[in-house]
């Protein structure tokens, strides 16, 4: 339970350091202190993240630590461990580290009416999983006409296709895949269209991924691909071909496939953290065991930094409390993610479940409405793609948009030169929103290039860029299975470390409850010749003449 009022005090502390007239200003703390850019680096082995680059100081890191202090996060960061039920609202642990520990971790969830070992479950799954696998990759498992399977065909949504869709591309990109990993999330049958095309059923091991195995996208695509193999290959064959991530054992039954396909985990696995679980199937199918396990490893060794390192030097805290600076304090709304690797090419958009479906929230934890804001609008693309659409936008927009920059030292291609042309653009990028450029020097340069008085004034003020524009840089020495998992842990916690502090509840999801309920009441009025039901004037308008344009009165 967090004291207000002394909470209170460290966020009125902090307000006032951002009411300084030259509180958003970054250069003049580099100029003041030559060796910020090391006091203001922190590390896990060769993951580095540099954080100079922002305006947070001496003074508001301090009261920043603080904060996290007062808000109790040492005391959550304890009960998440604990295995209590930090998801208040559904009465579940988090545990989604047991996905990744030693099964001899000793990590529980506490249930309403016991404990879960749940490192010694998660183990006992991780064991099933890569026999699973192992038997899948020397040919033993085989489609129904006896030819081995070459696609992994993913169906699920959110949680159940994000993190896994990421991983698997992250890990294949380089390397090639064992076995190719085809993803099918929307229920826009486009999507499947596509893949029938591309696919062969014989050749294909369909996954339907689904922590409720309830999802109305995830069960329509997953009775459409059943048909899809019973129509090529017989309804016999369909059992050859499913298998079932899930957590709703019963329902899995009911859809027909066989236990011995079926890969569970406990409702302490929330859908946004399910990729450690057998949600991550499709990934060890398509990168080969070592590296899921190598992501799960790399997963692990980030939570054990998280539950022992000091505040200070703690990665995932450390980046939590940028981000109350850059969103609560200083109000800046919107947060860029930037990775300098096309293998991340998903992660933004992996991100911004994790992030915005757990802390999009405006309730705090004893049900009352939050007093400050809470999470940013999380958006990216790969660079150097982005620097030639929205970094306009970032570079001189009148909005500040923090940026997360990640960047490998070392690729794993040969194209040296190429990589070394990627790096320079990312560290120019962070370079130029920081220092900006000012009219003085527009004109210097104008001048130089010997334009015209008038064309100079003309254009020079367009051609400025304020400068003190805030960024992270997150470097590591590889992108290997390993720095993967625990760039993934990292931003996991520092999402729950964020939840602390604002004190709302990371872990449920129930803004996406109202569109779910009011689409299943539409969707029979969509049918040809079905009545209208009451909406409001625009709904009912543009449900008629969606109706008028499919060709019905
Ligand atoms: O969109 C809401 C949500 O519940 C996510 O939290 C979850 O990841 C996704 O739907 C899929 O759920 P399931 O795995 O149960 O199909």
């Amino acid at each position: 339970m967090q004291n207000t009022s002394i909470l209170d005090e460290a966020w009125l502390r902090l307000a006032a350091l951002a009411a300084r007239p030259d509180a958003a200003a970054i250069r003049p703390l580099f100029a003041a202190d030559p060796e910020r850019a090391r006091r203001f680096t922190a590390s896990l082995d060769d993951l580095t993240i540099d954080l100079s680059k922002t305006s947070i100081d001496g003074e508001a890191l301090v009261a920043l630590l603080d904060l996290a202090h007062e808000a109790g996060v040492k005391e959550f960061r304890r009960r998440l461990f604990a295995g209590a039920a930090v998801n208040v609202t559904e009465g579940r642990a988090a545990m989604h580290m047991a996905l990744r520990a030693p099964a001899g971790a000793g990590l529980r969830a506490v249930l309403p009416g016991g404990t879960d070992d749940a490192s010694v479950l998660a183990a006992a799954e991780r064991d099933r999983m890569r026999d699973f696998v192992g038997r899948v990759h020397d040919g033993t498992l085989r489609g129904a006409t006896g030819e081995r399977f070459d696609t992994v065909l993913n169906i699920g949504i959110g949680g159940s296709d994000l993190g896994p869709r990421m991983a698997a591309e992250a890990l294949t990109l380089a390397h090639g895949a064992k076995l190719r990993a085809r993803f099918l999330s929307n229920v826009d049958g486009h999507g499947f269209a596509a893949l029938a095309r591309e696919l062969d059923p014989a050749r294909t091991l369909v996954l339907v991924a689904s922590k409720t195995f309830t999802t109305l996208e995830t069960m329509e695509n997953a009775r459409a691909a059943r048909a899809w193999v019973a129509r090529a290959l017989g309804e016999p064959a369909v059992a050859a071909h499913f298998a079932a991530l899930s957590t709703n054992l019963a329902a899995v039954a009911a859809f027909g496939i066989e236990p011995a396909r079926v890969f569970g985990f406990r409702d302490w696995v929330g859908g946004r953290f399910s990729l450690w679980s057998p949600v991550g199937l499709s990934v060890a199918l398509a990168a080969g065991w070592d590296s899921f396990q190598a992501m799960l490893d790399g997963g692990w060794a980030m939570d054990q930094h998280f539950r022992d390192a000091d505040f200070a030097a703690n990665l995932p805290v450390l980046l939590a409390l940028l981000e109350v600076w850059h969103s609560t304090v200083m109000g800046h709304r919107n947060r860029c993610v930037l990775a300098y690797d096309d293998r991340l090419r998903r992660f933004p958009a992996y991100l911004q479940q994790l992030e915005m479906e757990s802390n999009g929230k405006s309730v705090t934890l004893d049900g009352r409405p939050v007093r400050r804001s809470t999470c940013p609008v999380v958006f990216g693309e790969p660079g150097t793609d982005a620097q030639h659409s929205f970094m306009q936008l970032v570079h001189q927009g009148p909005q500040v948009i923090p940026v997360d920059f990640l960047l490998a030292a070392t690729p794993d291609h040969d194209r040296q030169a190429a990589h070394l042309a990627l790096a320079a653009n990312a560290f120019a990028q962070a370079e130029a929103l920081l220092r900006g450029r000012t009219e003085s020097e527009v004109r210097a340069e104008m001048a130089a290039a010997d334009l015209p008085p008038a064309v100079i004034d003309a254009v020079a003020p367009h051609r400025v860029f304020a400068g003190d524009r805030p960024s992270t840089t997150i470097l590591f020495r590889r992108l290997d299975a390993f720095t993967l998992g625990r760039l993934i842990a990292l931003y996991e916690h520092k999402v729950a470390v964020l939840g602390a502090i604002w004190a709302i509840n990371s872990f449920d999801q129930w803004g996406v409850e109202l569109g779910k309920v009011l689409a299943g009441g539409i969707l029979p009025e969509l049918a040809e010749g079905a009545a209208p039901r009451p909406h409001d004037g625009s709904t009912v308008g543009l449900i008629a003449r969606f109706k008028q344009l499919r060709g019905e009165a």
